[in-house]
Order: structure tokens, then sequence, then C-alpha cells
């Protein structure tokens, strides 16, 4: 006889390793994205911004204050914004002792070497593209970067490894049409009126967890649209998540969420 599951809050959650597994190592660092894939994460988030020579790297914050040591190596170059340094001049930087002294020499990775890092894994890519009316035409220079990873592209879209992401919506639309096999996620909480239009030509919205509620994670559903919450650390929170019916979310502890999910 035949069996049917029936689908269930918490069936399929896409677990999501932010800033790689960022709870345990330096964000944005290969450590990181090691991280995530060694703790089974389905996806690793980063965060990508592009040097003054057009080199991209990734980043989180628009300065490089907060996760380096860049204060002490340039002490003359404040701001310290991203897009004030070169390639070389930030490969001189520290990005993993912030975070603690076993991850000094860390240094900020380029795109291209974490893509080169999950395409040996099972893991995938989730990318933010992070402030870019401060890049302008960074998009394209995403899809050439990643176009340049032979196979990489098609094969990761074909596996569901592979989402783009941005708070600035117009970037998305703009890579979307550069690059329309690869899903582009929303990030934030779009008015429930504008997700038929959103829905023609985005994939995800991904919104804070905190903003959404059952009715609105429906609501994307009902567009054909996924959703996946950030940023999901503790499990009373991630139960929250499982039980409006998201479809991924996006944790620091990506082994935590796992358990959640295995315990149910
Ligand atoms: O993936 C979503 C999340 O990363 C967005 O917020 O500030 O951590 O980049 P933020
Ligand atoms: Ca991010």
């Amino acid at each position: 006889a035949a069996t049917f599951a029936l689908a269930a809050p918490g069936d399929d959650v896409t677990v999501v390793a932010h800033r790689g597994a960022s709870a345990y190592a330096p964000e944005n660092t290969l450590a990181a994205v090691r991280e995530g894939v060694r703790l089974r994460a389905d996806l690793v988030e980063v965060d990508v911004q592009r040097s003054k020579d057009g080199v991209l790297v990734l980043v989180h914050d628009t300065t490089l204050s907060r996760t380096t040591d860049v204060e002490e190596v340039f002490p003359g170059r404040a701001p310290w914004r991203v897009g004030d340094f070169t390639y070389a001049e930030m490969q001189r930087l520290d990005a993993g002792s912030w975070k603690a002294p076993s991850f000094a020499g860390e240094r900020i990775p380029t795109l291209r070497e974490a893509v080169f890092e999950l395409r040996r894994s099972r893991a995938g890519l989730l990318l933010e593209v992070k402030s870019p009316a401060l890049y302008p035409g960074i998009e394209a220079e995403i899809v050439a970067d990643m176009r340049a990873v032979p196979g990489y592209v098609d094969s990761a879209v074909r596996a569901d490894r592979l989402v783009v992401q941005s708070f600035d919506w117009p970037s998305m639309r703009t890579y979307e049409a550069l690059e329309p096999t690869v899903p582009v996620g929303l990030l934030g909480r779009p008015d429930p009126a504008l997700l038929p239009e959103l829905a023609t030509w985005a994939d995800q919205v991904n919104p804070s967890h905190r903003s959404v509620d059952t009715a609105y994670v429906q609501a994307v559903h009902d567009v054909g649209m996924t959703s996946s919450v950030y940023t999901v650390n503790e499990v009373a929170d991630m139960e929250r998540a499982i039980g409006l019916g998201v479809d991924g979310i996006i944790t620091d502890r990506p082994d935590v969420l796992l358990r959640v999910l295995d315990g149910r």
C-alpha cells in the first residue's frame, strides 16, 4: 500500500550558516565557511563587497574596523572603508584575532576563494550583495567572478545550492536580468501588497524572524516564493520560526538548529 507523508512545518527546512558558522569562527572568513560545511549546514551565507582595485571580497560591515586590525595597521586611513583599500592592503590584515587568538592570521577571503571552498563540499552558497549602491556595477562582476569557476553556477543552481540576495531590491532586479537562472532573494519584509509583482522576478523573501508571523509567511508562499528568516540563534526562536512554516533558517549556530530539527 502506498504511504503518504504529510508535509508539516519543519520538514525540509534549509539550514543556513550565517556569515559562515559565525558563532564559532570569525565571520566571513574561510575558517567560518569551513565550519559551516563541517557542521552540515545546507547553505553558507556570506557578504560580498569590492576592494578599491575591484576585487570581490567577503566583509559584512562597510568598514574594516570591527573585524580586522586595520586601525593598527593603517592608523591614518580613517574611516577604514572597505572600498578605500586595495586587495593587497587587505591581505595584510588579521581578520581572525578579534574573534579568538586561535584564529590569528585568518585573511579576508575573495568571493572566488569561498566558491572554490564550497564547490568541493555538499554545502551551497547564499550570497548577500552588501550595500551595492557603494559599488556600481558589482552585479555584473559577481556574475563574471562566479562564471569564471567552470561549471559552478549551473551545477549549483541544478542542486538548489545557490541563491543571491540583498536588502537592495533594485540591485537584485539588475542581477536577475543578468543571470536569470540563479534564484534571487529579497532581504527585508516587503509589504504584502507588493508580493505579487515581486514574485514575477524574485524567488525568495528573507525577513528578520522577528518581523514576521504565520500569515506573512503564508502570503509569501501564496505568490509562489519561499522564505528564509534571519538571524535565529536561540532554541525558542528556532522552534517559533519552524512553526511559522518558513523554508529556511539563517543562524550563527547551524549545529544547534540541526539538533532542534532532528529532535522534532
Ligand atoms: O542572511 C541575512 C542576514 O545576513 C542579513 O543581515 O546584517 O547579518 O547581513 P546581516
Ligand atoms: Ca548577511
